[in-house]
């Protein structure tokens, strides 16, 4: 057993979320730690997204706090170039998190008015587990810790291959297959669209309403967001989706919410899709809308309507969750038993005993910024109101 290391902060997660945080502390020079059970930052971006993913946003909605990114580059960053902007934030903010180290627990104890966080490390000189022990405990987990795979029956008997969209690259691999995506949120619609490309003979199953949209409506949405009252804003936003798409219904199966697409994320936190190109496809009766799935046999999958159709591969882009509660104990005010934020936002990022969340604001990148700079502001105030 190591000694246990001391420390003002520890930061579990070096995702946008971590590494923005500990930017903001180095920047006023308060003591930190980031904890990271992968060999990398930013994980998921590196190892858990597909090719031809681009920021869905307009970049100055994605920058991390003091590094903006350059004028020249696109207004929507491909997935690579992001990438490199977090490896260059981290090491021009002087940020060395200890990889390998997958957080097992963390407990307060209320005698020394600390955090004692218990990491297991991983790495090649590593030795079983490791004791932290800080004033001040900030999770930066994220809302996309582990992949939902819903409880269809028969999947484990399924006799193709599935997958998370976590995994899936591209779609090399399933050129001429028959392949079912379940979801169509961004990753959904956005892999349907990939595998058609690759040749894929695609169904995608939409069981639920959706909004939407093209990147250029929400860019001009958010920007007028900026100016006009919600209720506006979406309808401007849905009649620009009318023009592009049309009945949504009657030419792609696929029924708009009775809720404008930014109060509706208000209400329900799911955001708009963004479509690349899959929505053509559907209108062209390339990609197959298929309603929701209600058990599987052998390869054949049976479907709300009772339906059936045969499939080599099922990708699932049914979402994320949070794995807060893997770890933590205690934090019960904070989080709720989804390991999500009790409090709405912008009261979602404080906690009691000095526990913080970054990055639970279902906000994207801009949420993290704002979160990070919020929470070592924090930080920074209690020790000056406290001498
Ligand atoms: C496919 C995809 C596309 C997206 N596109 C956009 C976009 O265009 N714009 C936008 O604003 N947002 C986008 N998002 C939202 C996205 O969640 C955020 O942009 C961002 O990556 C979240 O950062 P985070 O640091 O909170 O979480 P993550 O990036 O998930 O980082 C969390 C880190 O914590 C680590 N970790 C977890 N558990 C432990 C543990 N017990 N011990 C140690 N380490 C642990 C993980 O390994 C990971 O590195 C997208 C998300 C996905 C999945
Ligand atoms: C990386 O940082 C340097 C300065 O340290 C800057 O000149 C360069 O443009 C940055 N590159 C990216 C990809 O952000
Ligand atoms: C493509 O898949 C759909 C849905 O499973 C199926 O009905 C159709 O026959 C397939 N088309 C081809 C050309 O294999």
């Amino acid at each position: 057993m190591e000694p246990i290391k001391e420390v003002t902060v520890v930061i579990v997660g070096a995702g946008p979320a971590g590494l923005a945080t500990s930017a903001c502390l180095n920047y006023a020079r308060v003591s930190n730690i980031v904890l990271e059970r992968e060999n990398v930052c930013a994980s998921l971006w590196k190892n858990r997204a597909y090719d031809r993913l681009k920021l869905h946003l307009g970049k100055e909605f994605c920058n991390l706090p003091h590094m903006p990114f350059p004028s020249d580059w696109p207004r929507f960053i491909p997935r690579k170039d992001f990438v490199n902007y977090l490896d260059n934030y981290t090491s021009s903010f002087n940020i060395e998190p200890y990889y390998m180290r997958t957080v097992l627990s963390a407990s307060y104890d209320p005698t020394y008015e600390k955090w004692h966080i218990v990491a297991r490390n991983d790495s090649s000189k590593g030795q079983g587990c490791e004791t932290y022990c800080a004033k001040f405990l900030v999770v930066a987990t994220g809302e996309n810790s582990e992949g939902v795979i819903p409880n269809v029956p028969g999947l484990n008997g399924f006799s193709g291959e599935w997958m998370h969209s976590n995994a899936y690259t591209n779609g090399q691999m399933f050129a001429g297959k028959d392949v079912l995506v379940v979801g169509c949120g961004n990753s959904g619609m956005e892999i349907a669209y990939d595998l058609w490309n690759y040749g894929a003979n695609t169904s995608i199953v939409i069981r639920s309403p959706v909004h939407v949209l093209t990147k250029d409506i929400v860019y001009l949405g958010m920007k007028l967001l900026k100016y006009l009252p919600t209720f506006i804003v979406d309808e401007i936003v849905v009649l620009f989706s009318k023009l592009k798409f049309r009945n949504m219904a009657k030419n792609y199966g696929i029924e708009r919410p009775k809720q404008g697409p930014f109060s509706f994320k208000e209400a329900t936190g799911r955001t708009p899709t963004i479509d690349v190109g899959a929505m053509d496809k559907i209108k062209e009766g390339k990609i197959t809308v298929l309603p929701a799935m209600t058990k599987i046999e052998d390869d054949i999958v049976k479907f709300e309507d009772g339906k059936t159709a045969r499939f080599d591969a099922i990708i699932f882009a049914c979402g994320y969750r949070s794995t807060v509660w893997n770890w933590l104990k205690g934090g019960e005010d904070l989080f709720n038993p989804k390991g999500m934020p009790r409090g709405r936002f912008p009261n979602h990022w404080k906690g009691k005993n000095g526990l913080y969340g970054v990055g639970f604001a279902g906000r994207g990148l801009a949420g993290i910024s704002r979160d990070a700079m919020n929470i070592a502001n924090d930080i920074v105030s209690s020790f000056t109101s406290k001498y």
